[in-house]
């Protein structure tokens, strides 16, 4: 009962909304109308005298980068105060993986595998942006990210639809929290619509070309979740799909999001991406590229003045109507009236806890444990027994660095927040073991002083050397992309270097992106990937390194062996000739001489062969774990059952442990080719040494939906393989016929 009251409470709220919506519209001018569809830059500590005008003329609806709430009360006041109709703004900022205590970078987060805890660190992030008088972020940003090249894979969820959807509708839920209008909630934004992770060689801002079947069945479906959860808004990507910028994209906003969605909720450009019609060369001109951008249907212009330019002029010409625009600023209004802006319009920043407060640092700690990825231990390098360490050396120019750990897209992170592995080891065993430090590089690449000799003598005189490195945080995020992803600067030589020594190293690295390993894995005894952890990064990896918590993380993204593996991804197609390991040729085994052949050959590249270095969901623990007894409840499942999928798990270490179990599925025939695995389910199980737990998934039919040849959505019959393991390269299968 209490559901179907709160449903109809739902209803009747949304109702009276849509009334105050429809009163406010009759009382608008025009161009109080077209005010509202602008956003403007709102950085700095002052109000100008020209944004002050423009708000009191109703020339302006909304602000980004608001710097802090007393800037943003006071343009608040001039609003609500001054203007004809008193319509309140709405402040947005990218607010990506915190505010000012920092979490780790979103490609960390999906290393968790974690969602509720995403959804926590959201909510955290949600108040502290509140604080700071930001009412929307530009927040989760769900794009497939295939290419580690590509700088922005740092704020995706990895390559899996999986995987991305469950962390995407965990951070709405946790920014949006149960109601707009709560003093604690902003509205969320699921960016980029759509397909900008394909971007051409990792390229940013590049072409995208994306096959319709890819998009509805890759690239959409965290789009299709958000919208289905609830997100309060979308935006526009940069990129150019199929020769139709997002930006103009009658058939992703209107067909798609509109039509077959059914999407209510209101879309904003890119930063000046209407404009930037023209650059693509879809549009000869501003007026142009607003008239486009209105067919689309996006409702607000960020940081352009197409439509407020041009709006009045195209309906004077009949190539829009005022009703439509209508439509576009009630969409506005509406989410201005379910943010409560109207009721409440200021901001008190003593109605919220400090930033950086107790349970702040301890969800961004927590989040950083579990976001770090163990990839090598040989010989049980790891734990370290501080008991028998006497000398340990800290080596390298990521072990001491309070803002590089905190990683892109942070505008408002306080590095005064953050604790360094270097701090963070010295509290944990400083008194016990002698530390000797040395940066031995000034920063991650070749930009200053170096001095690796002294990382040598350092190295010579411990009992294990700890070689922080990796990218600085400007080495990835917008337009931060790398055509060569291998450690940047002299860090491969100076592993080499301290690998000389012969002194066991310990690798931690942190970087925004998968990095070619390749060169110095067989140097480290053990590597442990941090990505960009954030504030609390170095308490994180101190007590792994030292056994105090095993690492849990599992990689959301495939490593490449080399950057001409990629796009490089584990659900990919088959083709008609797989690759396996006993058909891939070495370059170095090809006799001299010899003439060409195809026969027998397969799909792989001679120097690098077809498997990724570490697969998607790899990850290491301090215990090994068994994988038996896997079993289905039916043979043959039918549309709208449940296939029940269990598997026994044992751990066969000495350690306690927690392992992610991961349920893949495999449509061997489909009216269009099919991945080779897809992840359709995934749950952390605790396993204590010795012990055996039982895992169980449940697999609904329609998660076996696609959209098929005929571009219908919908199941096809035929045989399926199941895997359950620990990774997209491991696991017991089973197969089971869809009728
Ligand atoms: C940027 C990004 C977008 C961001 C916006 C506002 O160019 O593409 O993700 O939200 O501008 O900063």
């Amino acid at each position: 009962m209490n559901k179907v009251l709160n449903r109809m409470d739902l209803q009747s709220e949304s109702n009276a909304i849509d009334q105050k919506v429809q009163d406010l519209l009759a009382r608008m001018t025009l161009a109080e109308k077209i005010g509202q569809m602008n956003q403007q830059d709102a950085t700095g500590d002052t109000v100008s005298a020209d944004m002050a005008e423009a708000i009191r003329a109703g020339r302006l609806g909304s602000v980004i980068n608001l710097s802090n709430a007393a800037v943003g009360n006071e343009l608040q006041k001039i609003a609500v105060e001054e203007s004809r109709l008193g319509i309140p703004l709405v402040a947005a900022r990218d607010v990506i993986h915190g505010f000012k205590t920092i979490q780790p970078i979103p490609l960390g987060q999906a290393a968790t595998w974690n969602p509720d805890l995403v959804q926590e660190g959201a909510r955290v992030a949600a108040l502290e942006a509140r604080k700071n008088g930001i009412h929307w972020t530009f927040a989760p940003m769900i794009d497939i990210s295939r290419d580690a090249r590509w700088g922005r894979i740092a704020e995706s969820f990895g390559e899996d639809p999986f995987l991305t959807t469950q962390m995407g509708v965990a951070m709405v839920m946790g920014f949006q929290g149960d109601d707009l209008s709560d003093n604690g909630s902003i509205a969320a934004c699921a960016k980029h619509f759509a397909g900008y992770g394909a971007s051409e060689t990792g390229r940013d801002y590049n072409t995208t070309n994306i096959p319709e079947n890819e998009l509805r069945n890759v690239y959409l479906p965290p789009f299709k979740a958000a919208a289905d959860a609830g997100v309060a808004t979308f935006m526009a990507s940069f990129s150019d799909i199929d020769g139709i910028p997002a930006s103009a994209n009658e058939f992703l906003f209107q067909q798609v999001l509109r039509g077959e969605w059914r999407y209510e909720g209101m879309t904003i450009s890119d930063w000046d991406s209407i404009r930037q019609l023209s650059d693509h060369g879809l549009t000869d001109g501003d007026r142009d590229a607003a008239h486009q951008a209105l067919i689309a249907g996006l409702d607000m212009e960020m940081a352009g003045d197409a439509y407020l330019n041009h709006i009045e002029g195209l309906i004077d010409e009949g190539l829009v109507s005022e009703h439509r625009i209508d439509q576009m600023v009630g969409n506005i209004l509406r989410l201005k009236f379910q943010l409560g802006l109207f009721e409440n319009p200021y901001t008190d920043p003593d109605d919220f806890e400090e930033y950086g407060n107790p349970a702040a640092m301890a969800v961004a700690r927590q989040m950083a444990d579990e976001s770090l990825v163990l990839l090598k231990n040989d010989n049980a390098a790891l734990p370290l027994d501080k008991q028998k360490l006497s000398d340990i050396a800290i080596i390298g120019p990521m072990a001491d660095e309070p803002y590089e750990q905190l990683g892109t897209w942070i505008f408002d992170g306080d590095p005064d927040l953050s604790i360094t592995p270097k701090s963070a080891i010295e509290a944990l065993v400083g008194n016990s073991a002698r530390l000797h430090y040395s940066r031995a590089l000034e920063c991650t690449r070749n930009c200053g002083w170096e001095d690796i000799d002294s990382a040598v003598l350092t190295a010579e005189k411990a009992d294990v050397a700890l070689l922080f490195l990796g990218e600085e945080s400007i080495l990835s995020g917008e337009a931060h992309s790398r055509a060569n992803i291998n450690l940047p600067g002299r860090q491969e030589e100076l592993i080499q270097k301290v690998k000389a020594t012969g002194t066991p190293i310990v690798a931690v690295i942190q970087a925004g992106r998968p990095l070619t390993l390749t060169n110095i894995l067989d140097d480290c005894d053990a590597v442990l990937y941090a990505w960009h952890p954030g504030s609390m990064g170095g308490p994180a990896i101190a007590d792994t390194l030292f056994g105090v918590r095993p690492p849990t993380g599992r990689l959301p993204v495939s490593f490449p062996r080399a950057v001409g593996q990629l796009p490089l991804y584990y659900n990919h197609k088959n083709t008609g000739r797989p690759a396996t390991d006993d058909t891939v040729i070495a370059i170095d085994d090809i006799p001299i001489g010899s003439t060409q052949t195809s026969l027998g050959m397969t799909a792989f590249h001679l120097d690098a062969g077809y498997r990724p270095l570490f697969p998607f969901g790899f990850g290491l623990s301090y215990t090994e774990f068994e994988y038996a007894n896997l079993t289905l409840d039916r043979p043959e499942l039918t549309d709208g059952q449940t296939l029940t999928v269990t598997v026994d798990i044992t751990n066969t270490g000495k350690r306690d442990g927690t392992e992610i179990a991961q349920l893949y599925v495999r449509d061997h025939v489909g009216s269009i080719t099919r991945p080779i695995k897809e992840l359709k389910g995934f749950q952390s199980v605790d396993v204590r040494a010795g012990e055996t737990k039982t895992a169980s998934f449940e697999l609904k039919s329609e998660q076996l939906a696609f959209y098929r040849r005929n571009k219908s959505f919908g199941t096809e019959p035929g045989k399926f393989s199941v895997w359950v393991g620990p990774n997209a390269d491991e696991g017991i299968e089973l197969q089971f016929q869809l009728i």
